[in-house]
């Protein structure tokens, strides 16, 4: 049996946040192509790039239980930052709203008795921990930083060295 058009519509939402991740992060990137950081670029692709296969995820999740995926719109992103920090601080507050939908979603289909969800639903509550971590992580690194211009030069090299499915 299909799932309640309830929550149906509530994954199709989680699909278009995951695609509007996916679009915010590659603003980002193309932030720090044009701030000469194209370490800190790298990583946002990557990010990017992950985001894309979360919205797949669920799409293929929506679709194995027999329901209809319909995309939703997905807001333009920001555009402007102040600086490297204010890009970071940015996305770490994205990623808290991320997590805060999934532990809705969780919650709803607890409460559904949609049992089917949940180990999907779990994989994604332990990612959001750790991209939540990881770009704390980034942020504190961007602020001890501060204006030292080598300091961050070092950070773009750290960033840029991250591979594909490494979430770091
Ligand atoms: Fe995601
Ligand atoms: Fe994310």
């Amino acid at each position: 049996m299909a799932m309640s058009t309830d929550l149906e519509q509530a994954f199709n939402d989680q699909i278009t946040l995951e695609f509007a991740s996916e679009y915010v992060y590659l603003q980002m990137a193309a932030y720090f192509e044009a701030n000469d950081l194209p370490g800190f670029a790298q990583w946002m692709r990557l990010q990017a790039d992950e985001e894309r296969t979360h919205a797949l995820k669920f799409f293929d999740f929506v679709l194995e239980r027999g329901n209809t995926v319909e995309l939703g719109e997905i807001p333009a992103p920001p555009t402007e930052f102040a600086s490297p920090l204010e890009v970071f601080e940015a996305s770490l507050a994205h990623e808290q709203k991320v997590t805060a939908a999934i532990h809705d979603l969780y919650r709803m289909c607890s409460e559904a008795g949609e049992y089917h969800a949940l180990p999907l639903l779990h994989w994604f509550i332990d990612e959001q921990v750790e991209e939540e971590a990881s770009v704390s992580q980034i942020v504190e690194q961007i602020r001890m930083a501060g204006d030292n211009g080598a300091a961050m030069l070092f950070l773009d090299r750290e960033l840029g060295a991250r591979s594909p499915g490494s979430g770091e």
